[in-house]
């Protein structure tokens, strides 16, 4: 060993990095690419129509419509149920801002439901003490990948004559309870291909997946500015559209889908052995794992701390990369602010407070997991 490799530090273990994943795959995105170029069609056309079949059945869903993004897939949906102004879509505060966002768009009235203690997400009693008589649906959201259980949480709705829709943008490959993948349970599941989703395109992209036939063929019209005759416009849509370039790359990558998981299933598991005897040790307030459920797809690693931007500065300090996901809830956020009266969401606000992500995503290797895994441990032994 030379002085200088002893005095070097160690390279930076990344949160994700996209080439690094995307390498083994260039030559058949390429070749998707030259297809795409080949026969010219890049509005829709057969990448997309293949893409959304192919989609369908790693889903076990009849209906795949591809869109723009995981928010034009909730704004779709929203604007295709048919629902009426002001009606209130109950959903939790603790979420990418376009799960409500796109709620909001649609004319309809997002409310929000804190997180149950110690959970990413609100517990059925929870959205049952936040219904009132303009509720209309329940926007349930997969963070970070895990199922939610949403049998009670149908229930309610169903007895109600509520609809329930799923929010899988970051939950691709999760799979529930009864073994299906998540989205199935309410009447419509929406994705997101943003490039660090589990299942990325190259830029942006979207679907909603239903078995509810009518529901299909709504979002299809909306997607192409409300007509399903050309230039026939019977009610308002949007440019929702899928780039058929973004579905032949989707293609390419869609087989790859379930490996991934693997993967940072592998790593999340490496993790909880790392971690939890420090976590026994701290007691909850110090250190919480996330919940290993079965069917996580992990698409994030998030863990809980009250010394949350120590830890961060001491692995951002050795090279290992973190992010906050989230450090605002939603009814702090200006943009919905309107749509909103004040209120205090306690769990939500303290989960903004502890929340870390750590490296889990399928490029990492076994040494990088194990050096940040050191970093974590050698901060909690201080
Ligand atoms: C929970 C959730 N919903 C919706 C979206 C929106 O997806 P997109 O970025 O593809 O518009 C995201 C993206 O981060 C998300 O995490």
């Amino acid at each position: 060993m030379t002085e200088e490799t002893m005095t070097q530090k160690p390279s930076p273990v990344a949160l994700l990095d996209l080439a690094r994943m995307l390498a083994p795959h260039k030559e058949a995105l390429h070749a998707a690419l030259e297809r795409c170029l080949t026969h010219g069609q890049l509005v829709l056309g057969p990448e997309v129509l293949n893409f959304e079949r192919d989609l369908g059945q790693y889903l076990g869903s009849p209906h795949v419509i591809g869109v723009s993004s995981g928010t034009d897939a909730l704004l779709a949906t929203f604007m295709a149920l048919g629902l009426e102004p002001g009606d209130e879509v109950l959903t939790t505060a603790f979420t990418f801002i376009s799960t409500a966002t796109s709620v909001l768009r649609a004319g309809l009235r997002p409310v929000f439901v804190d997180l149950a203690p110690g959970l990413f997400y609100p517990d059925v009693e929870q959205y049952e003490a936040a219904w009132t008589p303009r509720t209309r649906a329940v926007l349930s959201v997969h963070l970070f990948g895990e199922p939610q259980p949403l049998t009670q949480v149908k229930a309610l709705c169903d007895r109600h004559g509520a609809l329930l829709v799923e929010d899988c943008a970051q939950a691709i490959g999760a799979k529930a309870a009864d073994g299906r993948h998540v989205g199935r349970v309410g009447i419509a599941g929406t994705l997101s291909f943003f490039p660090a989703k589990n299942l990325g395109a190259l830029g942006d992209g979207g679907a909603v997946f239903t078995d509810d036939a009518a529901l299909h063929a709504k979002v299809r019209e909306k997607r192409q500015h409300g007509c399903a005759v050309r230039y026939q416009h019977q009610h308002l849509g949007g440019n929702f559209r899928l780039d058929a370039l973004q579905a032949a790359f989707l293609g390419v990558l869609l087989p790859q889908l379930d490996g991934w998981v693997a993967l940072r299933r592998q790593h999340a598991d490496a993790w909880e052995a790392a971690l939890a005897p420090i976590a026994a040790r701290l007691g909850p307030d110090r250190l919480t794992l996330p919940v290993d459920v079965p069917g996580h797809a992990w698409n994030q690693y998030v863990i809980r701390t009250n010394q949350r931007d120590a830890l961060r500065a001491a692995l951002d300090a050795a090279g290992v990369g973190t992010a906050i996901y989230y450090p605002s809830a939603l009814h702090q956020q200006g943009a919905l602010a309107a749509a909103h009266p004040a209120a205090s969401l306690p769990e939500a606000e303290r989960a903004c407070a502890e929340v870390l992500a750590l490296p889990v995503y399928p490029g990492l290797t076994e040494a990088e997991q194990a050096r940040a895994a050191e970093v974590v441990a050698a901060f909690f032994a201080c």
